[in-house]
C-alpha cells in the first residue's frame, strides 16, 4: 500500500500492527477438504493450530509448524494454500519469505555470511511486520547449523523494541521422517487397516526421533528440536492410487477439461508404486500429475 495509507501508519506506531495478514481459516478449511487430496491429519493440525494461535491476541511464542513426508504428498501445496488464505494479497504478500537452501544458500562455504543475513533478514521483517510468515522448504537441504541463528525468533522471551515477535509464523518443510511415515501407513495397510486410522500419537515419536538421528536433515543437532521449540509436527502420509486419481481429476477439473475414465487411468498406471511386491503407495505422490495429462488426452 502507499506509504501513507492508514495500515502503514498505524504500523509505523504500534507493535500491533498486522500488515495484510487477514487470515480465513474457514476458506482454508474448505480450500484443503476441496483440494489437498488424503491428507486428512494433516489438514486438522494444520486449520486446528492457526486457529487458535490467530485468535490468541498475545501469543506465548511464534507458532512453528513442521511438515514432514514422502515426495509429492503435498507439503509446498499445502504452504502455498496457507499463505492465500493467512495475507489479504494472497501469494503477492510482501510478508512472507520462502526460504529454498539451494537457491539462497548454495554454497557451504559462505554458511557465517549466510548466518548473519539470515538473522538480520529476519529481524528487520519481524519489526516491519510482527506477523510476518517464513517458510523454510526443503530443511534436508539446508546446512545444519544455520537454521540455529533463528533460534532466538522462536522461543518466548524475544520481545525487542517493543515488537512483539511472537505473532510471527515459522513453517518448515522436509522429507526427513518420510520413510517412518511410509512404513507405519504399510503396517497398517498390511493389517487390513485404513491408513487414515493413523493418529499424530502414533507418527510423531517416528518422526521426532528421524530428525534428531538424521544427519542429513536441517535440523540436525539443533537447538529448535532440543528445546521443544516445534509446536506441531505434521505428518504426511504416502498417497495411494485413487489419491493419485483423484489428484487426476482435479486437475483436469482446474483446466476445464472432462475427467474421463480413460485419462485418469492411463495417468494413474503410468506412476510407479511401491513397495515392489505390493504396490500400494505412489512412487512421486500426486507430483508430475499435471504435465502427464496432456499424454493421455
Ligand atoms: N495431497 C495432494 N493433494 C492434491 N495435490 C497434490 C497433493 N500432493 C501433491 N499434489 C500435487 O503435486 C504437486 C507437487 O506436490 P508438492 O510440491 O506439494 O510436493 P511436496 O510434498 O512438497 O514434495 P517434495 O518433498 O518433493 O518437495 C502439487 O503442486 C499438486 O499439484
Ligand atoms: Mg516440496
Amino acid at each position: 500500500g502507499a506509504p501513507w495509507g492508514s495500515s502503514a501508519w498505524h504500523c509505523s506506531l504500534s507493535a500491533s500492527c498486522e500488515c495484510e495478514f487477514w487470515p480465513d481459516l474457514t476458506g482454508l478449511e474448505c480450500d484443503l477438504a476441496l483440494r489437498l487430496v488424503g491428507q486428512p491429519l494433516a489438514r486438522q493440525l494444520v486449520v486446528r493450530g492457526l486457529r487458535e494461535f490467530v485468535q490468541d491476541p498475545d501469543p506465548a511464542k511464534p507458532l512453528v509448524l513442521s511438515f514432514h513426508g514422502w515426495t509429492g504428498t503435498g507439503k509446498t501445496f499445502l504452504s502455498s494454500l496457507l499463505v492465500q488464505h493467512l495475507f489479504r494479497t494472497g501469494l503477492q504478500t510482501a510478508y512472507v519469505h520462502r526460504f529454498s537452501p539451494l537457491v539462497h544458500f548454495p554454497h557451504a562455504e559462505h554458511l557465517e555470511q549466510y548466518k548473519d543475513d539470515l538473522r538480520s533478514w529476519i529481524q528487520g521483517n519481524l519489526t516491519r511486520c510482527s506477523r510476518s510468515l517464513f517458510l523454510f522448504d526443503e530443511m534436508d537441504d539446508l546446512h545444519p547449523g544455520l537454521i540455529d541463528v533463528i533460534l532466538p525468533f522462536l522461543g518466548s522471551s524475544w520481545v525487542v523494541f517493543g515488537t512483539n515477535y511472537r505473532k510471527a509464523i515459522f513453517v518448515f518443510i522436509s522429507n526427513t521422517g518420510a520413510e517412518q511415515i511410509n512404513r507405519i501407513a504399510l503396517d497398517l495397510w498390511r493389517a487390513r487397516r485404513d491408513r487414515e486410522e493413523v493418529g499424530l500419537q502414533d507418527l510423531e515419536p517416528a518422526i521426532l526421533e528421524a530428525v534428531s538421528k538424521n544427519p542429513q536433515s536441517g535440523f540436525w543437532k539443533s537447538g529448535i528440536i532440543e528445546q521443544h521449540l516445534i509446536d506441531i509436527f505434521v505428518p504426511f502420509l504416502p498417497l495411494k492410487r485413487h489419491h493419485v486419481k483423484q489428484c487426476v481429476v482435479n486437475e483436469m477439473a482446474s483446466q476445464g477439461l472432462l475427467p474421463r475414465p480413460e485419462v485418469v487411468d492411463g495417468v494413474a498406471d503410468s506412476f510407479s508404486y511401491f513397495p515392489k511386491e505390493e504396490k500400494i503407495f505412489s512412487s512421486t505422490g500426486c507430483k508430475t500429475v499435471a504435465s502427464r495429462i496432456p499424454f493421455f488426452l
